[in-house]
């Protein structure tokens, strides 16, 4: 039987940390509707305790909100976790989702204590949190770059403590993938109370690696990932949902499926874009306007014969405009006569052939030949043709 994978959203957090991304309680409210309509799982709506503004925002989205969790942020500390409880009192299903740094650099560099201190620390917050809602989810900040076999000591004693979620986040994106799914591999195999909890992969992107680590992490066990839309997030970012969700439905046999709505990830990506003032790179997997762009002759005609050829997904399915066919000085004859029956011309391969040189020489000469200068083309070359 197929298993689920819980889409956990982090764009309204982690992704509106982006500098120059912060959004209003309007936006962040809207957004949120989205995101749920969407059909993710869980929505990180906000870090409360960090200003009044996202106070605001966590209770507006929590009033919102049906059936979708609302999460909120907060750090091993009471008056945090208190904060948070607070903004979420009008969720239908809350979520706090509380931890500490449990690598050495984080240990030592940040808090300068011992691994005792803190392992004391990650279970209180979570007894905490569990005063105000039984879903808590934990976090050990840094997990990425954390020993193993003290990770392991760490989600015992807060599953014990009543975590329902333990998040095993790669915050500088350092793992490899196949470090990151021996990390979660290992706590399914030496944590004894592992089945009490879900495990979550929250990879950040430093490396480029953050999808291919997510998805070593759900092939380990885990079964939930945090994302955001256009992989927004702090750096290099969060691990992208489009490209998760398409990895495990592409992949159908592996044996996952996620709630997703997979017909809205291109419009709803073009609004975080707009909103949230962050332009999308042209070849960004699923999302990126060059998606679906077909520019090299080599490419073009096996495309035109079957779409198959070039293409895994069919751009309907991820509510993408439909496929091009770009005419660039590296297009060939096939793409020609294909464009300029688009335009009304239907070209014999003679025509072709002449106008295949005229192309060329226009296309060197510029990025990419648009339809007005395919016209001019037609128009020179039917004249030409004319008798004198
Ligand atoms: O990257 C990270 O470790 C985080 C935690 C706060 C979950 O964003
Ligand atoms: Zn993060």
């Amino acid at each position: 039987m197929k298993q689920q994978v819980q889409i956990f959203d982090t764009t309204l957090r982690d992704g509106e940390q982006v500098p120059g991304c912060k959004l209003n309680t309007a936006e962040k409210t809207e957004l949120a509707l989205l995101l749920q309509n969407l059909g993710v799982d869980i929505i990180e709506a906000g870090f409360p305790v960090s200003s009044p503004g996202d106070f605001d925002s966590v209770t507006e989205i929590s009033k919102v909100i049906g059936d979708t969790v609302v999460c909120a942020l907060s750090r091993a500390v009471k008056k945090d976790i208190e904060v948070a409880a607070e903004a979420l009192h009008y969720a239908r299903r809350p979520r706090i989702h509380t931890g500490i740094g449990t690598s050495d650099q984080h240990i030592v560099g940040k808090f300068n204590t011992t691994r005792e201190d803190i392992l004391e620390r990650a279970v209180q917050c979570v007894r905490w949190a569990r005063n105000f809602t039984d879903d808590v989810e934990f976090y050990a900040e840094d997990a990425g770059r954390t020993s193993n076999e003290y990770l392991a000591q760490v989600v015992e004693a807060v599953i014990r403590a009543g975590a329902t979620v333990v998040n095993i986040p790669d915050t500088t994106g350092y793992c490899l993938p196949h470090q990151y799914g021996e990390k979660v591999a290992y706590l399914v195999n030496h944590v004894p109370n592992i089945d009490r909890a879900v495990i979550s992969c929250h990879c950040h992107n430093d490396l480029g690696l953050a999808t291919a680590n997510s998805i070593a992490g759900v092939l380990s066990g885990a079964r939930q990932v945090e994302c955001t839309i256009n992989g927004l997030g702090e750096r290099a970012g969060n691990t992208s949902l489009e490209e998760v969700v398409m990895v495990l439905r592409q992949h159908e046999y592996l044996g996952y499926y996620t709630g997703i709505n997979t017909r809205q990830l291109n419009p709803l990506s073009r609004i975080v874009s707009e909103v949230m003032r962050m332009p999308v790179q042209p070849n960004k997997a699923i999302v990126g306007s060059n998606a679906f762009s077909h520019s090299s002759g080599i490419h073009q005609d096996g495309f035109l014969k079957s779409a198959i050829t070039y293409e895994i997904i069919d751009p309907e399915e991820v509510g993408a405009d439909s496929s091009r066919i770009v005419l660039t000085a590296r297009s060939g004859r096939s793409a020609l006569a294909f464009r300029f029956q688009k335009i009304g011309y239907q070209f014999t391969r003679n025509d072709i052939d002449v106008l295949y040189e005229k192309f060329v020489q226009a296309a060197d000469n510029k990025k990419e030949i648009n339809d007005g200068d395919l016209l001019q083309l037609a128009d020179a070359y039917v004249l030409s043709q004319e008798p004198a």
